[in-house]
């Protein structure tokens, strides 16, 4: 059991920083495998999602040393070239290692990865992708079989500006030779960081941040250290924390260039928000607002990992609000779960209708993926009395210490039979 305890109406004060991104840290751990020598990253967040990327790279044969929020990855020596089925089942993002582990090795082995219930999440584009360039990719079952015998560098178009398939595309394409070029690629800040990261390791590209990406296949050339960016949708969690409950708060630490969208939806609900270098202070509204329509989009439009703690606030806002999800087809599982709270939500063709104001109610609810978890914990901390978030194991994927983090703010939240810190982020 790992449940999470809320009393609400707890107006939030004071002063976080921001934890190291999730959806950056990860590519770049994946990154590590094209370098034999040391990579050094830094401000690593301690959640459970770099505790599985961790296992998969032991289990290939890096070897992977932690102090505190530093990592050092040695992976001049691999010794397998197969991805842990243990870990494929716990995370999505397993899937980012096929790319480099198959340039660096000339042949990689997986299995569809598990990951959050938000929908399908086929792996087709990343398939398509690696055969372009030319690698044959064998699918049997849920296992991946891939071999780059004739890795060549081409022009690589994606169906779609996936995040993680233009990650893969990336990685696949250092290890290819000759020049690629990724059209309609993602713009995501996680593929800018990458290329950055990239470039620390010797390993050129053009293009990050926009819908093309060049990059000529070569073998990496320094021990690159690197600083991983704060977690844009943490940080944004703990802004729409303070937002319902009336709070005001600073956060430190945080990539304010790459929050534009998630900052103009809290200012819509009413919030007063500035911005400093890397801060952000959020003073929150007597009443909140609704939106009459937003919907999530690729970046830089609103980022749909903020959707579900947008409808939190919503519920919280007075009026009518419609929130669009576009990205994924099943990312509004969390408003079953805030009705049992009181909420006003209507959804459908992946369209919310939420009729806020009325107020929230404690009740007992279910996490059903990370981010719909992290919006069950923001609605606790807004409504009357108290809350149980059950399941916050997918919490704990992609959020360091929450609980800890919002009694900082002052809020009376606590976990309830809940295992050490250290067992809830053992990974299996
Ligand atoms: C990344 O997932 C993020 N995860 C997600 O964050 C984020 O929601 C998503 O990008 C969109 O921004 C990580 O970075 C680890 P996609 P990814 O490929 O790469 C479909 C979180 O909460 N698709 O851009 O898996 C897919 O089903 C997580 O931190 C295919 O159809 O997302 C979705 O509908 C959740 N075939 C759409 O594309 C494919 O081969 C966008 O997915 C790949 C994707």
């Amino acid at each position: 059991m790992n449940d999470i305890q809320i009393l609400g109406k707890i107006p939030l004060y004071g002063e976080m920083a921001a934890q190291g991104s999730k959806n950056a840290v990860l590519p770049m751990m994946a990154a590590s495998l094209l370098h034999r020598g040391t990579t050094t990253l830094l401000n690593v967040p301690c959640i459970q999602d770099v505790d599985c990327m961790v296992g998969i790279l032991r289990k290939l044969g890096a070897k992977v040393y932690r102090e505190g929020r530093e990592m050092q990855i040695d992976a001049s020596c691999l010794d397998s070239c197969e991805i842990s089925l243990d870990y494929v089942q716990k995370m999505r993002s397993s899937i980012m290692v096929l790319g480099p582990l198959v340039a660096r090795l000339g042949q990689a082995v997986t299995h569809y990865p598990g990951g959050c219930s938000i929908g399908k999440r086929p792996v087709d584009y990343h398939v398509k992708l690696l055969r372009d360039l030319g690698i044959t990719v064998k699918e049997e079952g849920d296992r991946i079989e891939a071999k780059a015998d004739h890795c060549h560098g081409c022009e690589l178009r994606l169906c779609f500006p996936s995040v993680g398939a233009t990650e893969n595309a990336v990685m696949a394409a250092a290890g290819a030779e000759g020049e690629t070029v990724i059209r309609n690629c993602a713009r995501e800040p996680e593929i800018v960081e990458l290329c950055r990261f990239l470039e620390c390791m010797g390993i050129e590209t053009k293009g990050a941040g926009t819908d093309t990406i060049c990059l000529r296949g070569q073998k990496s050339k320094n021990d690159p250290v690197y600083r991983v960016c704060g977690d844009r949708i943490a940080a944004g969690t703990y802004l729409a924390a303070a937002a319902v409950t009336g709070g005001h708060i600073r956060i430190t630490d945080v990539p304010v260039y790459y929050m534009e969208a998630t900052l103009r939806a809290l200012r819509a609900c009413g919030c007063q928000i500035m911005t400093e270098n890397d801060c952000i202070h959020l003073s929150a509204p007597r009443n909140l607002t609704a939106i009459p329509y937003l919907e999530t989009e690729v970046y830089p439009g609103f980022p749909t990992d903020m959707q579900s703690v947008l409808l939190t606030v919503l519920c919280c806002g007075i009026g009518e609000s419609r929130l669009r999800e576009t990205i994924f087809e099943g990312r509004f599982e969390t408003a079953a779960e805030l009705l049992r709270m009181g909420a006003d939500i209507t959804v459908k063709d992946n369209c919310a209708v939420v009729k806020g104001g009325a107020g929230l109610s404690g009740s007992t609810v279910r996490a059903r993926d990370l981010r719909g978890g992290a919006a069950l914990i923001v609605a606790g901390l807004a409504a009357k009395g108290w809350t149980v978030v059950k399941d916050c194991g997918h919490v704990d994927r992609g959020y360091e210490d929450i609980a800890d983090n919002l009694r900082k703010l002052g809020a009376e939240v606590r976990r309830v039979g809940t295992k050490t810190k250290e067992e809830s982020r053992a990974v299996g």
